[in-house]
């Protein structure tokens, strides 16, 4: 098993450290916010400070542009504890989605903000397609509280705030192509992303959903468990590392080939080291297979350059360039491409 390191530092003390003193921030009436989704080219899969979402490897993502989470937050004059409404529904306190947010929002009252919240949140991502919703969720609470507390946080200490809420919501406080350091401080304050400088708007993705039922282990504990149990798991974090490397080149060199190959190789290779698990984490169903041999088939017999990713979860990103729009739409009909670069966030 390879340990995490146990960091003297805790969520509300990065916090303290961030935001400026309560006493000086009083609440406006809202905070707003909108933030995209990301998928990653090159994964995050285990930490190295569990506590603070600090991960083992960089990683680096595309930002789905204007699909992601908008929130409006105000805080309570009543009550004793958070609100959480949900695309216009009010969420049970006990769901899932409600006990993270307020937790999240938790570590916030213990660094000082002593209110409690009501936050309604809005997603326009395609329901059921298995994005990681929870990224652009966190990024856009974030930067909610920050415009409902006039905190002014530049982005790299956004970034950090949403890192404690959900990892990836890291990379999630930019558009365009993002890297997240790992970083080795041991309190976590240099694992930040930043933006890749790359210009590269005819790089497009499409999502082959192929089951849009619930996941049985969420990223959280299945990382966790990859960590503790799987004997590929060291492997799996230094080849991380080193993809990385090879991805942020490709992307500035706009060379779809080195791209495609080390980022379907990389998510491969993120899911070899869960089917190695004890017991084994298999997200993928016999469709995702089929999606991942028509990839390799249109590449291998038409010579068309299409790649995929695949996160936790059985649906798979197809990454290609925009001219390859109707050869994706001929094979597979069903799925709906997104081009980041093309519209502008709202
Ligand atoms: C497969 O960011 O959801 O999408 O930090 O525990 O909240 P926590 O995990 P999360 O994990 C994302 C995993 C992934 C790969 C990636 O986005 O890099």
């Amino acid at each position: 098993m390879t340990e995490t390191t146990q960091s003297a530092a805790t969520p509300a003390g990065i916090i303290a450290k961030i935001v400026p003193p309560p006493a000086e921030h009083p609440p406006r009436e809202y905070g707003r916010a909108f933030a995209p989704a990301n998928i990653a080219l090159s994964k995050y899969w285990g930490k190295r400070i569990s506590a603070l979402n600090v991960p083992a490897n960089s990683s680096v993502s595309i930002s789905l542009g204007h699909l992601g989470a908008r929130t409006h937050i105000s805080t309570l004059k009543a009550g004793d504890r958070d609100e959480i409404i949900l695309n216009g529904t009010r969420l049970a306190p006990d769901s899932d989605i409600a006990l993270r947010t307020a937790s999240f929002l938790e570590e916030f009252r213990r660094a000082g903000y002593n209110y409690f919240f009501r936050l309604s949140s809005e997603t326009n991502l395609p329901i059921g397609a298995g994005l990681a919703s929870s990224a652009a969720a966190f990024a856009a609470l974030v930067l909610a509280l920050d415009d409902l507390f006039a905190w002014n946080l530049d982005r790299r200490r956004a970034s950090i705030l949403a890192r404690l809420g959900s990892g990836s919501a890291a990379r999630s406080v930019y558009t365009g192509f993002v890297v997240w350091h790992a970083g080795t401080a041991p309190d976590g304050m240099d694992s930040y992303a930043e933006p890749l400088d790359s210009d590269w708007p005819e790089l497009a993705l499409g999502l082959v959903i192929v089951s849009s039922r619930r996941k049985h282990i969420g990223s959280r504990s299945g990382m966790e468990h990859t960590r503790s149990t799987s004997p590929l798991y060291a492997a799996w974090v230094k080849q991380a590392e080193s993809d990385f490397q090879t991805i942020c080149d490709a992307l500035r060199k706009k060379d779809l080939t080195k791209l495609g190959e080390t980022a379907e190789a990389n998510a491969l290779m993120m899911h070899a080291a869960m089917l190695a698990a004890r017991p084994p984490i298999i997200y993928w169903s016999p469709a995702t297979l089929r999606v991942i041999q028509q990839v390799h088939r249109l590449r291998r017999e038409e010579q068309i350059p299409i790649y995929f990713t695949i996160d936790a979860g059985p649906n798979v990103k197809l990454i290609f360039e925009a001219q390859q729009s109707a050869a994706v739409k001929r094979v597979f009909p069903e799925s709906e491409i997104i081009l980041p670069g093309g519209e502008p966030a709202p």
